[in-house]
């Protein structure tokens, strides 16, 4: 069998990129074809602690944009060591909520970090493992804030943002996905969820005929 995709996913929060990485995990176990579901930061015992540290940790108030970046790509070298590449060669699926371009687009087009750095620590980061199809799921900023709100949890330290970072994140992505539209799918995320699974669903089958057939024998 020809090898199975790895598929990313990328929004800002209150896109529901979560729910639709989640969605697309089940559908394909309940197909039978293997996967496994990443998330970023995270993912390991080592990146999860990193995602301690970035989130909720009571001493991160005044981490420096530097040591963000270099925290979020310690996490991402370790999942891609550990899990990704690994589950790859293994023949599993892999569906990623958040992988690289998260960085390119929150610490580069948001925080305004140098572009060429980030893109020279996300290459050593990730080595060749990279995706084969990124879903972006855009929303405007009112419909992801009331999603957010919708769903009641403590916010960690990167959703405490003022309002243009995250009209930077948006604007990152749209940006991103122009430049490179053979790997991005760009998704309209206001829609119905249900709508939208079936949209990615779709296009995942006609990118990699080996998912059709699989679930329809
Ligand atoms: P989320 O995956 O639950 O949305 O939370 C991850 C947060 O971390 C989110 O605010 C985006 C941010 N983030 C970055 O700023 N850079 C990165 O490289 C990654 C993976 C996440």
């Amino acid at each position: 069998m020809p090898r199975l995709p790895f598929i990313t996913f990328e929004g800002s929060e209150g896109s529901g990129k979560s729910t639709q990485a989640d969605r697309l995990a089940a559908r394909l176990q309940r197909c039978g074809i293997p996967c496994i579901l990443t998330r970023e930061p995270g993912g390991t015992l080592i990146g999860e602690s990193i995602r301690e540290l970035l989130q909720f940790a009571p001493h991160n108030k005044n981490m420096t944009p530097e040591t963000e970046l270099l925290l979020f790509e310690a996490s991402r070298s370790q999942l891609v060591r550990e899990v990704i590449t690994p589950a790859l060669e293994r023949g599993v699926c892999v569906i990623a909520d958040r992988f690289s371009d998260s960085t390119t687009v929150y610490q580069g087009a948001a925080r305004k970090l140098d572009r060429e750095m980030i893109e020279s620590l996300n290459a050593f980061a990730v080595g060749d493992c990279i995706p084969d199809v990124t879903f972006a799921l855009d929303v405007d900023a009112a419909t992801a804030e009331l999603r957010m709100r919708r769903e009641p949890r403590k916010a960690d330290r990167m959703e405490q943002q003022p309002a243009d970072f995250y009209e930077r994140v948006r604007e990152g992505y749209r940006e991103l996905a122009a430049g490179e539209a053979k790997r991005f799918v760009m998704i309209d995320a206001s829609g119905d969820v249900e709508e939208i699974e079936k949209q990615i669903w779709e296009t995942l089958c006609s990118r990699f005929p080996v998912l059709a057939k699989v679930s329809n024998p």
